[in-house]
């Protein structure tokens, strides 16, 4: 196929852009630059652009350590995205599947693969995900199997049943107390969380994702780094 259909197929960028960049010299194949976008080259030639090397796949997947201060979109014309955080050169048909919000951390799985996302976020295929929680409050045994009824909003919102593990309770009577939990939530609506403990008398103080259906967040990721899901990890979620 053409250079510049093999780098828009890997959405690299539109045909005209491409162009200028192969015509600068920034794009090589098998090691030699070329700086002709009609030069014939086959799937598996070893193409870089600026010295990065772009394999010709067709779904690609990474997993982000989202950070806080940064939102689920993937562009905005104001401010940077979690498509930002990404390594460069990037893909232009990337998205998020699904959204954190903007002051909560962890887990964000970003890809082009729009079957998968819709099987994820499907209310349908009740996809479990575990968030780390620190709240402010005492969260009691009636809050735990409150959850486990699934709870009903002020708004009338019914949400399923979700498993609420309390990991510790600091603090004091005078000062008030916080509490540590793992929840885990099988559907995603918008400010689950945050609406959940509110409709207890609770604040979510600091939120994380730790994982969604059997993906994990990788500990090695520190906020803001993400990486290629493995393997095992994409062979996991099909
Ligand atoms: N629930 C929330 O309230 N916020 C998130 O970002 C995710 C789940």
């Amino acid at each position: 196929m053409r250079l510049d259909k093999y780098l828009s197929d890997m959405g690299i960028g539109t045909r005209t852009e491409l162009k200028k960049m192969i015509r600068k010299g920034q794009v090589s194949v098998n090691g030699v630059a070329v700086k002709d976008p009609g030069c014939d080259v086959s799937e598996d030639a070893a193409v870089t652009v600026n010295g990065a090397l772009i394999p010709y796949e067709t779904l690609v997947y990474y997993m982000l350590h989202k950070p806080a201060g940064i939102i689920s979109a993937s562009e905005d014309p104001r401010e940077a995205t979690v498509i930002d955080l990404l390594p460069e050169p990037r893909r232009k048909d990337l998205f998020p599947v699904g959204r954190l919000d903007r002051d909560t951390e962890g887990l964000l799985l970003i890809t082009n693969d729009g079957d998968l996302a819709h099987r994820l976020l499907s209310p349908k295929h009740h996809v479990d995900k575990i968030y780390y929680a620190r709240v402010s409050g005492q969260v009691t045994a009636p809050d735990v199997a409150a959850f486990r009824k699934g709870l009903v909003l002020p708004d009338g919102l019914e949400c399923m049943p979700a498993e609420l593990e309390v990991l510790s309770v600091n603090g004091a009577e005078t000062e008030g107390f916080q509490s540590e939990v793992r929840i885990t939530i099988r559907e995603g609506k918008f400010h689950q969380i945050k609406r959940m403990f509110q409709a207890i008398g609770m604040e979510v103080l600091y939120l994380k994702r730790l994982s969604m259906g059997p993906l994990q967040l990788d500990p090695e990721l520190k906020p803001g780094e993400s990486r290629r899901l493995t393997e095992r990890e994409r062979m996991a979620l099909k």
